[in-house]
């Protein structure tokens, strides 16, 4: 596997980082994941304006869109993986200093570190559904920055993967926020009801994306927490994300969610992002 690496592109085992690496020591640092379809990056835009959200949350100093963009194009192509499906991981870290609390100083370059690897379509799960369950919401109140501090979230979806469910949905305060590394949504009497777009959740371009298609589809759209005790009544719940698309969630907890298969609304957007995947990719010529 060829890998990015503070500026070069190399083979992964010849990746040396630094033990003073803040993102190493401290977390420092931010990524975004990205999903490429045949070589097209989906909402690679969105994606880059989130990274640079991040960034400027985070005062640190990054590459640019248009050297982002390459990285993940370069990267592609170096894997072979112009074909198919695929994801980029991007990070980056505020950089190599001996440990300090405070910002290095003076600054010092920040780590750009990048691979590709094959995306394997969920084909059973996003036919099926999958199951969940609840756990508490233990991160912090920066939710929108997509920081790669990512403890809190490990810890829950540790929690699904030993029940042996597909991810770990978070309850703060008595409503749901989010899934560990997914945005929910939830269909109630025929209305689309996700977690309002705060510091509490991160922005998902899967979740804007599904947004989009509700109103297209004249979908209805509620943006107000769901309550934890608002599960069991559910008609339709969903996980949305970069690596799940639109997954159906047929059971949260020990309980089935309405029936226990995937409902209509689900039906209808995960086969409108398809739709969308498909439009947004450039034609070939
Ligand atoms: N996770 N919420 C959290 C906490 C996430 O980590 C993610 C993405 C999402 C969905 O966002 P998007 O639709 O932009 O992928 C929501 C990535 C895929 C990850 O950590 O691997």
């Amino acid at each position: 596997m060829i890998v990015y690496f503070r500026g070069r592109y190399l083979p992964k085992e010849e990746v040396c980082i630094s033990p003073d690496d803040r993102g190493f020591l401290f977390g420092d640092g931010v990524y975004e994941v990205v999903r490429a379809h045949e070589g097209h990056f989906f909402r690679a835009a969105a994606h880059w304006q989130r990274l640079r959200n991040s960034l400027a949350a985070t005062e640190i100093v990054g590459p640019t869109d248009a050297e982002v963009q390459s990285i993940a194009e370069t990267l592609l192509e170096k894997n072979g993986l112009r074909s198919g499906q695929a994801t980029v991981y991007l990070q980056i870290t505020r950089g190599v200093a001996p440990r300090k609390h405070g910002f290095p100083q003076p600054p010092v370059p920040a780590t750009v570190y990048g691979y590709a690897a094959p995306f394997t379509p969920l084909h059973e799960k996003w036919l099926a559904g999958v199951r969940v369950l609840t756990a508490p919401d233990h991160r912090w109140a920066r939710c929108n920055i997509k920081s790669i501090s990512l403890l809190p979230n490990i810890l829950a979806n540790q929690k699904a993967q030993v029940a042996g469910v597909h991810e770990a949905i978070l309850v703060r305060d008595g409503v749901v926020t989010e899934g560990s590394h997914t945005n929910f949504a939830a269909v109630r009497k025929g209305t689309f009801l996700t977690h309002p777009q705060n510091n509490f959740i991160l922005p998902g371009v899967t979740r804007n994306a599904a947004l989009e298609l509700c109103l297209a589809l004249r979908i209805p759209v509620r943006e107000s927490p769901i309550p934890e005790s608002d599960l069991s009544a559910l008609d339709e719940a969903m996980l949305l994300g970069t690596t799940n698309d639109v997954m159906p969630v047929v059971q949260i907890n020990d309980r089935p969610v309405a029936d226990g298969r995937p409902g209509p609304v689900t039906r209808r957007l995960q086969k409108a992002l398809q739709e969308l995947a498909e439009r947004e990719k450039p034609a070939v010529t």
